[in-house]
């Protein structure tokens, strides 16, 4: 989490890290800054997001050299103290960072003893202190990053400007994301390429411990860990400019809802990446077990493709919470096939097991919505879900692509055994995005039914087979931007426990469609009722059996069993939507979330 943007060259340096940190602004909002180096520096840090650190500028701060940083906490509330850029001990450096330094206590005391104070409580402040205490003793600034860097344990991407030197930036990084770019003299730093792309034109991917030197007319060198210099060659990058338009939407959220059709569209499988696609089939085939990783909504969508693959392919899936499987001394063999599913392409604990996962041989894959994102450059084949860029920190039509292209590789893997029925679920595939317009239709329905609903304190989510990753996704979604704590289940689990939990107050979400779970979901609505609990239910249309049974209604258009859940999901994430408005909740930015999770 935490985004960090810095910006040397010719032209002014306030204008690109505004730009930047907005565009960053999806991976923390809690507190920004900005430090820029004119002579000496000049720091502005505030709570709260970036509209509030711009309305505490000044509207023109001169300068061509500076740094900027939005966060996420996690050492120290978020308040202005803890904002980061962080400005040391002598005040000669001035430091942003996105990770985070674990050992950051012991080397505190330490300073401390050495008479260093500190103003804030994060251990980024530490590790910018224990450089200055080394540059101290060294006077070469690499020198001390180098070796204050060998002294910490964690993750960290970071960017320093020193207030006696201008038109330079000092950047590396470990386990966290740092990408660099340049355009006609104008250089970058930034944790991701979407902060730049509207501004730069090349990129540089440098690997960990890699030491980038920016400086505003010799450019971009990098040095190795050894302090070696490294020729690091540039990637294009391609330019955009509609990150951050929200279009005729009232928010980001909104808007990736309803572009899902198009996003659908986008993760088919072009007949023209065939022969990858067979490469990549043949070799799964030859696979003993999958086993996918993912954390939130990506391991729901993994849980819906273990229902997907083990249904048509046959291949046994286990599918794990990569944040557990990183250290629970995993069984992994040379016959697995590992397979990460991450939007973003840099969740830490992800891409940690995937690591994993390597060091013990096993083949990966990686379905990732973010290409060249460190996901996609640590995995043996990839798989892209072309969705564009997702703002809103729930993920939505992120969530659908990665179903969709599971759903693909299943019948990709089962085409030979099952043409037939690969054939026909590829056609209904095709024929999804239309219907998801159907239900995208039922929006001003579903806003009445939140009206009826949204000042419930706790619901409820069940579905039985396919359904029930649908219903653990439903409820995340209510969850993280309504604030209403929602549960997820299995429908024949809630006799299990959950059961004790409904009265007239506790609605429940109960995902019906016509298959063999169908008259099951039925006696579950009615053992509900029974308990004087609402049961809105999610039905196919024509279901006029459930409907008659349901307190509320929601239908969906028919399709083959294999695809419901990329539809089922849509009025969730709709209901989820207009819950958290009708509460006065800022969708796009969920108290206490990042989109991207780059700490563990
Ligand atoms: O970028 P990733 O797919 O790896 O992110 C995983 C989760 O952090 C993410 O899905 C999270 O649960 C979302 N906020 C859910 O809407």
């Amino acid at each position: 989490m935490c985004g960090i943007i810095g910006h040397t060259g010719q032209q002014a340096t306030q204008q690109f890290l505004i730009e930047g940190l907005k565009r960053l602004e999806y991976r923390g909002y809690d507190s920004a800054g900005v430090a820029i180096q004119n002579g000496s520096i000049h720091l502005y840090k505030k709570k709260g997001n970036i509209a509030a650190l711009e309305g505490y500028l000044p509207e023109k701060i001169s300068g061509n050299c500076g740094i900027a940083h939005t966060r996420w906490a996690t050492h120290g509330k978020p308040n202005n103290e803890n904002a980061h850029p962080h400005m040391s001990y002598s005040k000669r450096l001035v430091m942003v960072h996105n990770g985070i330094i674990e050992n950051y206590q012991m080397i505190k005391e330490d300073l401390m003893a050495k008479g260093i104070t500190f103003s804030s409580d994060t251990d980024s402040e530490v590790l910018l202190n224990l450089i200055d205490w080394e540059f101290s003793l060294t006077h070469d600034l690499i020198k001390a990053i180098k070796n204050a860097l060998t002294q910490v344990e964690g993750s960290y991407a970071i960017a320093i400007i020193k207030s006696d030197e201008p038109n330079t930036i000092y950047a590396c990084r470990n386990g966290s994301p740092l990408i660099l770019g340049e355009k006609d003299g104008e250089y970058f730093i930034a944790s991701d390429a979407l902060a730049i792309n509207a501004f730069a034109n090349q990129i540089y991917y440098p690997e960990d411990k890699d030491l980038a030197i920016v400086h505003a007319s010799k450019g971009i060198s990098f040095m190795d860990e050894n302090g070696v210099p490294k020729k690091i060659e540039s990637e294009e990058l391609v330019q955009t400019n509609d990150h951050a338009q929200k279009k005729d939407f009232e928010d980001f959220m909104l808007k990736e809802i309803f572009e899902q059709p198009d996003s659908l569209r986008r993760s088919f499988i072009q007949p023209s990446a065939s022969s990858d696609i067979d490469h990549l089939v043949e070799k799964v085939k030859a696979c003993n077990r999958i086993i996918v990783l993912g954390c939130g909504t990506s391991w729901h969508a993994g849980l819906i493709g273990k229902y997907l693959i083990e249904k048509l392919a046959r291949i046994p899936v286990e599918v794990e919470y990569a944040s557990e499987f990183r250290y629970r001394h995993p069984v992994i063999q040379s016959s697995d096939l590992v397979l990460s599913i991450s939007q973003s392409g840099e969740t830490a604990d992800t891409l940690a097991a995937n690591r994993l996962a390597r060091e013990n041989n096993a083949m990966t894959l990686g379905i990732c919505n973010v290409k060249r994102s460190t996901l996609t450059r640590e995995t043996d084949y990839q798989l892209y879900l072309n969705a564009g860029a997702e703002i809103g920190v729930a993920s939505t039509k992120a969530f659908t692509s990665q179903v969709s292209i599971l759903t693909q590789l299943a019948l990709f893997i089962a085409k030979e055994r099952k043409e037939e029925l690969s054939k026909n679920t590829m056609q209904a595939l095709e024929a999804l995005p239309a219907k998801i317009e159907t239900v995208l239709k039922q929006s001003e329905a579903i806003k009445q039914l939140a009206l009826k609903y949204a000042l419930a304190n706790h619901f409820l989510f069940i579905g039985r087979g396919v359904n029930y990753p649908v219903a653990l996704e439903g409820a995340l979604k209510l969850k993280e931007i309504s604030y209403i704590h929602a549960e997820g289940y299995p429908g024949a689990e809630m006799k299990h426990g959950p059961i004790a939990l409904i009265d007239y107050s506790f609605p429940t979400f109960a995902i019906v469609t016509d298959d063999e779970n169908r008259s099951k979901m039925i006696s579950n609505i009615k053992e509900i009722q029974a308990r004087n609990g609402k049961v809105i239910a999610l039905i196919q249309e024509g279901d006029n059996e459930t409907a008659q049974v349901a307190d509320e209604v929601i239908s969906i258009p028919n399709t083959m069993d294999e695809l419901i859940p990329i539809l089922s999901t849509v009025p969730l994430q709709l209901f989820s939507y207009h819950a958290a408005k009708i509460r006065g909740c800022n969708v796009d930015q969920p108290r206490n979330l990042a989109k991207s999770v780059t700490v563990e």
